[in-house]
C-alpha cells in the first residue's frame, strides 16, 4: 500500500483504534521508519503490534536509545500478533460480506451473550465499553475485537490481578476504592470488594476479561446476525 509510504503520524490514534489488522501493519511499518513516526506509533499501537517482526526490525534500525527503552518498557510481557488469527479474521469478514444477516435476530444474540458486559442504545451493563459507536469501525475490525479481545485493551479495562495475604488470587476490572476496599468487577459482571488490608500485592495485566472463543460457541448464522446488528445501528431518532 503505497499510500502509507510516508504516513501522517497524526492519523495514528484513529488508525490504531479503528482499522483492520492488514491496514494497521502497513501503517505501522511506515511510521516505524522515522523517530517522530515511531513516537506516534508507541502512543497509539498496542504492545503486541510493536512486536510485529517487520515493525520491530524497523524500530530497532532507528538506533535511538531513548526510544528503545520506551519500546522495551511498553512491550514487556506482550506477545507478537498471531498471523493465523489474522487469517481467520479476514476469512470471517469475507464470510460475513456474503451473508444476509437477520439484524433483529442479532439483537437477541447480543442480549443473550454480550449485554452482560456491554451497553448499546441504553440496554445492558457497563463492565466493558459502551458499544454505541462501533459501527464506524467496519466488519474486519469489529470481528477482530470479538475474536481477539486481548489485542487492544484500553488501559481502563486492564485486568487487575490481586494477591491476598493468604496467597489466594482474585482478578477483575478495578473500579476504584471505597469503604476501605478495592471494588472489582469480574467476568460475569458481578461486583466484589477486597478489603485493602487483605491485599498483599496488586498487578495490572494488559489483557481482557472478555471471553475470546465467542465465535466458536455460536453458529455462523448467529455470528453474522450479531455483526449485522452491531454494524447497522439506527441513527438517533431513527428507531
Ligand atoms: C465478561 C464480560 C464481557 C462479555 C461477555 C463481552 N465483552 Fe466485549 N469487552 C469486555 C471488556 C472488559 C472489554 C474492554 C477490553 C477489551 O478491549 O477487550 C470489551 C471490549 C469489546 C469491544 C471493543 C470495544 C472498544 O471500544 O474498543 C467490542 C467490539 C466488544 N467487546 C464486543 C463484544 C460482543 C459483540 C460481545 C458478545 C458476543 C462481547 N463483547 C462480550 C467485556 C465483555
Amino acid at each position: 500500500m503505497a499510500a502509507f509510504a510516508d504516513p501522517d503520524p497524526g492519523l495514528a490514534p484513529a488508525v490504531f483504534a479503528e482499522a483492520a489488522p492488514e491496514t494497521r501493519r502497513t501503517f505501522a511499518e511506515g511510521l516505524a521508519s522515522t523517530v517522530d513516526g515511531a513516537r506516534a506509533l508507541l502512543d497509539a499501537a498496542s504492545p503486541s503490534e510493536l512486536l510485529t517482526p517487520s515493525v520491530k526490525a524497523k524500530l530497532e534500525g532507528l538506533k535511538h536509545a531513548e526510544l528503545q527503552r520506551a519500546i522495551a518498557a511498553a512491550t514487556a510481557g506482550a506477545t507478537p500478533p498471531d498471523a493465523a488469527l489474522d487469517e481467520r479474521i479476514a476469512a470471517a469478514a469475507a464470510d460475513y460480506a456474503k451473508s444476509s444477516p437477520d439484524r433483529a435476530w442479532g439483537g437477541r444474540v447480543f442480549a443473550r451473550h454480550c449485554a452482560l458486559c456491554h451497553q448499546l442504545a441504553g440496554e445492558g451493563k457497563v463492565v466493558g465499553p459502551q458499544l454505541d459507536g462501533v459501527h464506524t469501525r467496519g466488519a474486519t475490525r469489529l470481528i477482530e475485537d470479538i475474536l481477539a479481545p486481548s489485542r487492544h485493551v484500553d488501559p481502563n479495562f486492564h485486568v487487575a490481578v490481586i494477591t491476598r495475604q493468604d496467597g489466594s488470587v482474585v482478578t477483575g476490572i478495578a473500579r476504584g476504592e471505597s469503604g476501605g476496599a478495592l471494588q472489582l468487577v469480574d467476568a460475569t459482571g458481578a461486583l466484589s470488594a477486597v478489603p485493602l488490608g487483605q491485599i498483599a500485592s496488586r498487578q495490572s495485566a494488559p489483557i481482557s476479561i472478555m471471553p475470546p472463543g465467542f465465535a466458536d460457541s455460536i453458529s455462523p448464522e448467529d455470528f453474522h446476525a450479531l455483526l449485522g446488528f452491531l454494524l447497522h445501528q439506527p441513527e438517533p431518532g431513527e428507531r
